[in-house]
């Protein structure tokens, strides 16, 4: 029997859902100050949504809106962050965006006092200072970030994809509006949805699962599992909800838990060849689950239990169903020395279930680049 909770359990403090909360984005906002930060990607600016939060401003509030130019952060652009927020003396900073956005705003608003510059952080140094108020609105269901204690950048200068980690990096609120997932575009549904099931079998499969993380996982999966299709499907769908909720209990369940080694391959992969992070992550959880089966043991069953069917059979055809091939089959396997290198030496590795040593990573690759 597991631990029923783990060593540390942090989570958003507040946590508002449902179809039009994020119109109360401004009101929560203020209860951290005056003056604030929000950075923002397409979605809010769809249908007016930017534009109508700004129109019903509370009065007092002198905000600052940046537009996040797209694609995974990097080191230079939080430093950019962090500059606007210390040149508007900001008392807090809104992600309204995928995990991209909020993973910038959460690492801004954790290294905002901070002494050094992000690389520093980067690299592993510890961070001791507080930061602000991250206020975290997902518009795409995927990455969990706005549940998680980590923000994944990449360091331009050297290439490296990895985290920062600190205690105080948890959003204070978040919000979760379905109808910002209106307009997504089908294929950041599909990779993002499949990063959040991935999420939640690594998490539900960990080594350091928990009554607490099985529970919350499991029902991810669940979730995700039974609403990725018709969201993928449909714009608008009534299942956008139960999908968006789904990967926000798979970031809960993942904040404590760990993952496992698909997030460990995902980084060294997504960097090399400049695939997004969902798509890798769908590329690898098959091959994956094949190497940890036998360590499942009953898991197994449970999460084929919860997809209907074999796991298995059933994360191959929802991947046909999301029109989603590997960005990798037949491709040449390039720097797998280093791939190898930063799989083993990944936290996500370290929680995997099954010790994972070099020889599995090289029969990884092999069948993900078959
Ligand atoms: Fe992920």
């Amino acid at each position: 029997m597991s631990n029923i909770l783990p060593e540390s359990l942090s989570i958003p403090a507040k946590t508002l859902s449902g179809h039009g909360a994020s119109s109360g984005l401004l009101q929560e906002c203020r209860r951290f100050g005056s003056r604030g930060i929000i950075l923002h990607g397409a979605a809010l600016e769809q249908q007016g949504r930017l534009d109508a939060l700004m129109a019903a401003m509370p009065a007092g509030l002198s905000i600052r809106t940046l537009r996040h130019r797209g694609g995974e952060p990097t080191l230079h652009e939080v430093s950019d962050v962090i500059l606007a927020a210390r040149h508007h003396q900001a008392d807090w900073i809104a992600a309204a965006g995928g995990g991209s956005i909020i993973d910038l705003a959460k690492a801004a608003a954790a290294l905002v006092n901070a002494p050094h510059p992000p690389a520093h952080y980067h690299d592993g140094e510890p961070l001791d200072e507080p930061g602000l108020a991250l206020i975290a609105v997902p518009t795409t269901a995927g990455t969990g970030a706005e549940a998680t204690l980590n923000a994944v950048l990449t360091n331009e200068a050297t290439g490296a994809k990895k985290s920062i980690r600190a205690p105080g990096m948890m959003a204070s609120v978040v919000i979760l509006d379905p109808g910002l997932l209106n307009g997504c575009p089908k294929t950041v549904i599909a990779a993002s949805g499949m990063d959040a099931l991935t999420q939640a079998i690594e998490a539900f499969t960990s080594r350091n699962a928990t009554w607490l993380s099985d529970t919350l996982s499991l029902q991810a999966v669940h979730l995700i599992n039974a609403h990725l299709e018709a969201v993928y499907l449909e714009s608008g769908s009534a299942s956008a909800g139960p999908l968006l909720t789904g990967s926000y209990l798979g970031g809960i369940a993942l904040s404590f838990a760990r993952l496992g080694v698909v997030h460990g391959l995902a980084h060294p992969l997504g960097a090399l060849y400049h695939v997004p992070h969902g798509a890798v992550c769908a590329a690898c959880l098959p091959h994956a689950i094949e190497l940890n089966r036998q360590v499942f043991g009953a898991k197994y069953d449970i999460l084929s239990g919860a997809v209907g069917g074999d796991l298995l059979t059933r994360i191959r055809d929802l991947m046909a169903r999301l029109d989603m091939t590997s960005p990798f089959a037949g491709k040449p396997l390039r720097e797998k020395d280093m791939i190898v290198a930063e799989t083993l030496a990944s936290g996500s590795t370290r929680a995997n279930p099954k010790p994972i040593t070099r020889a599995d990573v090289e029969w990884l690759l092999a069948r993900i680049f078959e």
